[in-house]
């Protein structure tokens, strides 16, 4: 547990921090924290570790496309029970952490087998804080149920549970311009991710037919104009815990303020058979100030305007509810092949799908598959080679 000493000076006292994200986007968050030159300790398919301050959690909130939480370990110990749990919760000197002017939240991932539901584990540290508070300082501290001031989680597998202030809030997995989210849209930080594992130089053409809401044109504008979610939120959990100076955060605003790019000199095209989706990605790319990088257009896929290559092609057409048959939804995968193929010479191609019958009919073979989650559902991002025409011809699968 970290001292009396410590706690008062977390914004300045290394701990564990925990960076959690969905299933299997962690190796793109790895390199998102490397490039902001901090050193992983630990990874695992929904996060990753490393030490530091809750001020280094500032620019980790800000910067992070990939992420969800940042948190920051306050306490580790061992528990059989709840009634362990409030009593290891109840010693930790959250008058000196959380600021009670406004109210705090509880979040928790558990597995233990006492517990039936995770809400019981919430309450039990929401009960031990609540009794310190009001033990120490004689005032009864108000609890939320949003992520929008103070939140404290609760890790608890088996008898080993952890108490972490979470920074962000709020889930930083959303990135703040979505404001209309149009019909199955992409989560911002897997839209993310699969930008990230296209290899994408970000400075040739990015070309999303079935754009739908947008989220993966946006996203590749955002990313190449190096603007980054801190400068579209304004309020974290890191805010509501004592000792914040807000200069710290203002200073990392100012940095991506700076870095951030008008414009550039290579096209973002994005298409939809849907005049409302179109409506909608042009709204939320407004929101998000990178209307003016791309071209939209309402057609067939097939009609796309494709810009010279080389580039990248990207597509996250529907996938249907269940596996079977989707006699529809076969012959646009099958167009989608022939569309690649004939139209995207030189680029490479990247169709994103939870159904892998269907990804069968695209008809050409696939030189990567690359593994995500899309909520629970295990989903592929399946990569072409779509060379020139005096090269070799995308191979046909059989
Ligand atoms: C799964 S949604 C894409 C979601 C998108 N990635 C987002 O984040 O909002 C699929 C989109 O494909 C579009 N679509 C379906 N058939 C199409 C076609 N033949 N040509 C162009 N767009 C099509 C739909 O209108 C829908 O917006």
């Amino acid at each position: 547990m970290l001292t009396s000493q410590i706690i008062m000076q977390v914004f300045h006292t290394k701990s564990k921090i925990v960076i959690t994200c969905n299933k299997r986007l962690s190796p793109y968050l790895q390199q998102e924290v490397e490039a902001l030159g901090y050193k992983i300790t630990r990874s695992f398919s929904t996060g990753l570790e490393l030490e530091g301050t809750l001020n280094d959690c500032i620019p980790l909130n800000l910067n992070l496309r990939c992420a969800s939480q940042v948190l920051y370990l306050i306490k580790s110990f061992e528990a059989e029970n709840p009634a362990r749990l409030y009593k290891e919760v109840l010693e930790i000197e959250w008058e000196k952490l959380l600021d009670f002017t406004g109210y705090f939240s509880v979040s928790s991932n558990v597995d233990n087998e006492t517990i039936t539901t995770p809400l019981f584990a919430n309450l039990k540290v929401k009960d031990a804080i609540v009794d310190r508070i009001k033990e120490i300082k004689g005032i009864r501290p108000d609890t939320g149920s949003d992520g929008n001031k103070a939140v404290v989680h609760l890790y608890w597998k088996e008898e080993k549970a952890d108490i972490f202030i979470d920074t962000s809030g709020e889930t930083l997995a959303k990135h703040g311009y979505r404001k209309i989210p149009g019909k199955a849209p992409m989560l911002e930080a897997l839209a993310c991710g699969t930008i990230m594992a296209t290899g994408w130089d970000k400075k040739s053409p990015f070309v999303v037919p079935m754009c739908g809401s947008g989220t993966l044109a946006i996203e590749a504008a955002l990313m190449a104009t190096d603007k980054f979610p801190g400068l579209f939120r304004m309020n974290y959990s890191f805010m509501h815990i004592l000792g914040y100076q807000e200069e710290v955060f203002f200073e990392e605003r100012r940095k991506l303020k700076e870095k951030a790019k008008k414009d550039i000199d290579f096209k973002i095209v994005a298409t939809d058979i849907s005049e409302d989706a179109i409506d909608i990605s042009k709204r939320n790319a407004k929101t998000a100030g990178v209307d003016h990088l791309i071209d939209f257009d309402v057609c067939d896929f097939a009609d796309t305007e494709v810009p010279e290559g080389p580039g990248v092609v990207i597509f996250n057409p529907e996938y249907g509810e269940r596996l079977g048959v989707h006699t529809k939804l076969e012959a646009t995968y099958k167009r989608m092949g022939d569309f690649m193929k004939s139209k995207c010479k030189g680029y490479r191609g990247y169709i994103f799908t939870g159904n892998p019958d269907l990804a069968k009919k695209i008809g050409l073979k696939a030189s990567r598959r690359i593994e995500f989650y899309n909520g629970k559902l295990d989903c592929r991002m399946l990569e072409y080679e779509l060379y020139e025409g005096s090269k070799r011809e995308p191979k046909i699968s059989e």
